[in-house]
């Protein structure tokens, strides 16, 4: 018997199982209750007794050499017939494909139509101080317009804040290049406002500046339809109504016949057939002399509009919160 546990362990030695299946048989003929190594340890009795406690020992080093085997193989991958199943004819899911922001697509589009009609982008800082966003544009320091704005101060130092808007690029601009001066600043401003359907703390504007010889209302107005017939459609109309903004004299605001009932009243419009989209008018001679630039041969316009305000009239969103809470239902849509 003792040769016959050696040639076990030989065996035993050489077994390689491939398969979790087969080690199942494996497991079967030697480990089972009737399998190859029970019948050996109900031979142990016959054995001499001096022999009987290596051949035990051995027979247990055996059937765990089996056991390790069974182990390792049962972790062996069985293929599943899932995989065999598989249709390689079936087109692939769709890729969900990120797409522009509805405020991105309207910027850059308004970009592109003051583009075409020669303006160049400039750029200005959120963090502003007190001269670029009130005191060059003619606010005095105790004007009750400064209280139309209501401005975000950083820290207890109250000459820097946040731009409570994009004309704050105006004084930039002129104050770095002479005229002919034709640009157009957009970015984010920022005011302390109640978060509501209409209005918050942060939004966007486009600023709309050109100052040149002989620049005049006309000029405004020419650009002012242009844009608003690319934007809004070819049949759209202006019209101006005398306004007030202290870096503007004379100063207007601007209404696009209504683009959703063309004019007929709806409830964007409020029956009036017109909305409001823009503030402008001709660059206040104060705030050219606070650049440098002489106003006996220049002057210029400027307008400014804000971005969230086209975006709502132009994919018919009637809450401005929808462009921030980043509802992908809501931005899979543009
Ligand atoms: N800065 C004004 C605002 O935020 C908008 C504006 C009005 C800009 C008239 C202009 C302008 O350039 O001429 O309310």
């Amino acid at each position: 018997m003792l040769s016959e546990i050696e040639d076990l362990a030989q065996e035993i030695d050489t077994l390689t199982i491939h398969t979790a299946q087969e080690a199942e048989q494996i497991r079967i003929k030697y480990l089972s209750r009737k399998g190859v190594l029970s019948q050996f340890f109900s031979q142990l009795a016959t054995l001499p007794i001096s022999d009987r406690a290596a051949a035990g020992a051995k027979l247990n080093s055996i059937k765990q050499k089996i056991q390790d085997k069974i182990d390792a193989a049962q972790k062996i991958d069985t293929p599943s017939t899932e995989a065999f199943d598989f249709d390689y004819t079936l087109s692939a899911k769709p890729l969900h494909q990120g797409r522009l922001h509805p405020l991105t697509l309207v910027e850059k589009e308004l970009i592109s139509i003051f583009e075409r009609m020669g303006y160049v982008v400039a750029q200005g800082p959120e963090i502003e101080t007190d001269w670029y966003n009130f005191s060059a544009l003619n606010f005095e320091p105790h004007h009750p317009a400064r209280d139309m704005q209501d401005t975000f101060f950083i820290s207890v130092n109250p000459d820097i804040l946040l731009r409570t808007h994009t004309s704050s690029v105006q004084v930039r601009v002129m104050e770095q290049q002479s005229p002919p001066i034709r640009v157009i600043a957009v970015g984010r401003v920022y005011r302390n406002e109640t978060i509501t359907a209409r209005a918050n703390c942060l939004f966007h504007q486009l600023e709309v500046l050109y100052v040149d010889k002989n620049v005049s209302m006309a000029d405004l107005k020419k650009d002012l339809l242009y844009f608003a017939q690319e934007m809004f459609g070819k049949n759209t109309k202006i019209r101006l109504r005398a306004s007030y903004f202290p870096f503007t004299e004379v100063s207007a605001e601007v209404d696009i016949s209504c683009s959703i009932c063309e004019g007929k009243g709806c409830n964007v419009c409020k029956y009036t057939g017109w909305v409001e989209i823009l503030g402008c008018g001709m660059v206040d001679p104060n705030v050219l002399k606070n650049v440098g630039i002489d106003t006996e041969v220049y002057s210029g316009f400027a307008a400014g509009l804000g971005i969230e305000r086209i975006a709502m009239l132009k994919y018919q969103v009637n809450d401005l919160r929808l462009f921030y809470e980043n509802d992908v239902r809501f931005l899979q849509q543009f």
